[in-house]
């Protein structure tokens, strides 16, 4: 019905009542897209607990866009960050061992070609969002060979894009930074390995004021998913006051990485306006709306 078919996992706890936000928002704003739900939730299969195996997917990279939102008082007011993460390898490979007892070893391990991978969508989206810097967040300083191939890698993907400036800081440096003055990192890109970008893009959204505002997309070759990175709040679930908004927000990068671009405008603006506005917040942004009055809200915002 030249509909773009998607995926949509609705989870656990909130997850299917901000789901339904996002599904109600976009049949009435029009979005050409057939909603595929599926379920994620363990089961169990020769006696182990595993995910549905419609559910797996395996994404490349991930990236975490952290903007201030007008109406949401935090002690910044001009956080407008960036940053991509390798979402493959790192310290999650997952390979760990005791060595004798009392001493382990976990390793870190950092690939060319992932890093290649990660640098290579950090400097294209760079140029995709106007920007025209790319920074590697590192400690090749002490992580001379895993941080030193993932710096050197980017060093030579910036050959491939003469008209993107490249310039690297060190992860604690780039902290200390981010907290004294986020403004810093506002005409840039960053890029890092996987465990680094665990920790740099929580702390991005806590300057906007955490991560019931904070967009996220996992961008693989295949297939990619946006989501909402909070958790799925159980105290509250069923009550109808969840915040929707970085699920909204997640789903606003998925248009734009489906070229959707007039969707993704039109709903963000009437997002952004919803919370602007102050008089349909949800709990947690310090109103007592329900998730279906900020809704609802969003609907009438739309042009
Ligand atoms: C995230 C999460 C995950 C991570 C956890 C749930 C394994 O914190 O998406 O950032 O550490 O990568
Ligand atoms: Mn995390």
């Amino acid at each position: 019905n030249g509909n773009f078919a998607v995926t949509l996992i609705p989870g656990d706890g909130i997850g299917p009542e901000i789901s339904e936000s996002v599904e109600r928002i976009y049949q009435a704003a029009g979005v050409p897209i057939e909603w595929e739900p599926v379920n994620v939730t363990p089961v169990i299969k020769d006696g182990k607990t595993v995910i549905p195996e419609e559910a797996l997917l395996s994404p490349g990279n991930s990236d975490r866009p952290c903007k201030s939102v007008v109406g949401y008082k935090t002690p910044y007011d001009d956080v407008n960050t960036v940053l991509i993460r390798e979402n493959t390898e790192g310290e999650y490979s997952g390979i760990e061992h005791t060595v004798v007892d009392g001493v382990v070893q976990s390793i870190k391990l950092i690939t060319k070609e992932a890093s290649e991978r990660c640098a290579r969508y950090a400097f294209t989206y760079a140029r995709n969002i106007g920007r025209n810097r790319v920074t590697a967040i590192h400690k090749a300083n002490i992580m001379k060979l895993s941080d030193g191939l993932f710096l050197d890698v980017c060093h030579e993907v910036a050959q491939e894009y003469p008209d993107v400036e490249f310039d690297d800081v060190l992860l604690d440096r780039a902290c200390l930074h981010i907290v004294q003055d986020p403004a810093r990192y506002s005409d840039t890109v960053m890029v890092m390995p996987n465990l680094y970008g665990d920790i740099l893009s929580d702390m991005c959204a806590g300057l906007i004021g955490g991560l019931g505002l904070t967009p996220s997309g996992n961008i693989g070759a295949e297939a990619s998913i946006f989501e909402a990175v909070h958790g799925t709040a159980p105290d509250i679930a069923g009550k109808d006051l969840a915040n929707p908004t970085a699920l909204l927000l997640s789903s606003i990068m998925m248009l734009r990485h489906m070229r959707l671009y007039e969707f993704a405008d039109s709903i963000e603006s009437a997002v952004l306006k919803t919370i602007a506005e102050g008089k349909h917040l949800t709990r947690d942004l310090g109103g007592n709306a329900t998730n279906t009055e900020f809704t609802n809200c969003v609907i009438d915002s739309l042009k």
